[in-house]
């Protein structure tokens, strides 16, 4: 399918700029080894860049399946957590292009622009990689098309730009093109679900725990110190080595009494016991905050002329703060009536599995989504109720309350 007109690199960065920033693979500097931890994401990402290699050569075939897999690929989960990062490692390695849309960018208040907008940025990259090979698009912030979020005032425009969305993705595969479409974001609940649906694989990331956190913090200050720069390192380790090994007995007690050792149970209880060390500050930190903070250690520790200390990135990560909680309050201004309950299902759902076998672990949970159904189309008809229930303080109150009304309006 390559022809022998293919695009320059000029002629790529200037057909796509109006849609985003083209990351020439030559031109990429992430490393995969630099973000830690995420080993399951990392593998998965690497056989989806291994199929966009091979894609062309196993298209014909495919067609004659009518499977037409997409390659599709969806990040989501807190902003600072590696997706970015490791999608551009991942085209570094593997040699191929990137095109990063700001999906806002695309939606326009102007009726019908945005539909255009997707179709022209799709329409180009799929020219593209029809001529030179392999190619991603990658949209940032896909829940921006198509969600309540955007700047689009009408809903008809709204279903329009999905729709038109889905139909060209479902080209794409349709003609064989090798272009990789992956999507990201921090926004998972507000995600169109038939955005959702399309996309082939899911990949959760997270904040990083108390072990990988360490991990985070001690591959920054060994660069600092590979590159030469003043730095009490040995300290530091030492520090971050006795807190590690704190946190874990209590972890392991905490398993032992309790049965159960979340993060959030395990930090609790080290906050209780211990002074704030830097793995414990750090609880609800990215990835990027922990990087934020040590920039403005280095800062100071260049400023003063001094090596940097424990103290001073210490206090300043403890200045720059952690995404979770901002996270969490945006969430709750953005949309009160949306609780996040994905990570929570996640391991409850997790639990479940190892408990059952296959077969009564799915009919259990379908039993689930048909009760949650339910409840769903009972709180559309009455979205007082949620009006309601949000004054009650007492959780568990509310629970039953809800419950009880819920019950009562079923049976009349
Ligand atoms: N797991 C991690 N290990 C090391 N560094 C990380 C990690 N997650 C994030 N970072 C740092 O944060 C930076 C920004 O991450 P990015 O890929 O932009 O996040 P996202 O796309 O999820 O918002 C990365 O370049 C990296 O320096
Ligand atoms: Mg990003």
């Amino acid at each position: 399918m390559m022809s022998e007109n293919k695009y320059s690199d000029e002629d790529i960065v200037l057909k796509l700029s109006k849609f985003g920033t083209v990351y020439l693979y030559k031109q990429i500097t992430d490393d995969k080894t630099n973000i830690k931890g995420n080993a399951n994401q990392k593998e998965r990402i690497n056989d989806f860049f291994k199929a966009l290699v091979k894609f062309e050569q196993f298209a014909e075939k495919l067609k004659s399946t009518t499977l037409f897999p997409n390659l599709t690929l969806l990040l989501y989960g807190p902003p600072g957590t590696g997706k970015t990062s490791l999608i551009r490692a991942y085209a570094r390695e593997y040699k191929i292009n990137v095109c990063v849309v700001e999906s806002d960018r695309l939606v326009s208040s102007l009726l019908g622009e945005t539909v255009d907008n997707i179709r022209n940025a799709v329409e180009t990259a799929m020219d593209i990689a029809k001529k030179n090979g392999p190619f991603i698009l990658f949209f940032d912030e896909i829940d921006a098309i198509g969600s309540e979020r955007s700047n689009v005032h009408e809903v008809g425009e709204i279903k329009r730009a999905v729709i038109s969305f889905l139909q060209t993705i479902d080209r794409i595969s349709y003609e064989g093109v090798p272009l990789g479409i992956i999507g990201a974001t921090n926004h998972q609940q507000q995600l169109d679900s038939a955005i959702w649906r399309r996309f082939t694989f899911h990949l959760e990331f997270d904040f990083p725990d108390f072990e990988l956190r360490e991990e985070i913090i001690k591959s920054f200050i060994e660069r600092i110190t590979f590159a030469g720069l003043m730095i009490e390192y040995n300290t530091i380790e030492n520090e971050l080595q006795k807190e590690l090994i704190k946190i874990n007995s209590i972890a392991e007690d905490l398993q032992e009494t309790q049965q159960i050792s979340s993060e959030d149970m395990i930090i609790k209880r080290v906050r209780e016991l211990d002074e704030n060390k830097l793995i414990t500050l750090t609880y609800g930190y990215s990835g990027s905050d922990i990087e934020r903070g040590i920039r403005v250690a280095l800062i100071k520790s260049i400023g003063e002329n001094k090596p940097m200390t424990y103290k001073m990135l210490y206090d300043s990560l403890k200045l720059v703060g952690g995404t979770a909680t901002h996270v969490e309050r945006q969430e709750l201004l953005s949309s009160p009536t949306t609780i996040d309950l994905s990570h929570e299902g996640n391991k409850l759902l997790g639990t479940f599995r190892e408990n059952f076998n296959e077969e009564e672990f799915q009919e259990y949970l379908s039993n689930i989504i048909k009760i949650f159904e339910n409840i769903h189309n009972i709180f559309e008809k009455n979205t007082n109720l949620i009006e309601k229930s949000r004054k009650s303080k007492n959780p568990e109150a509310k629970f039953y309350s809800i419950i009880e009304k819920l019950y009562k309006l079923k049976n009349g």
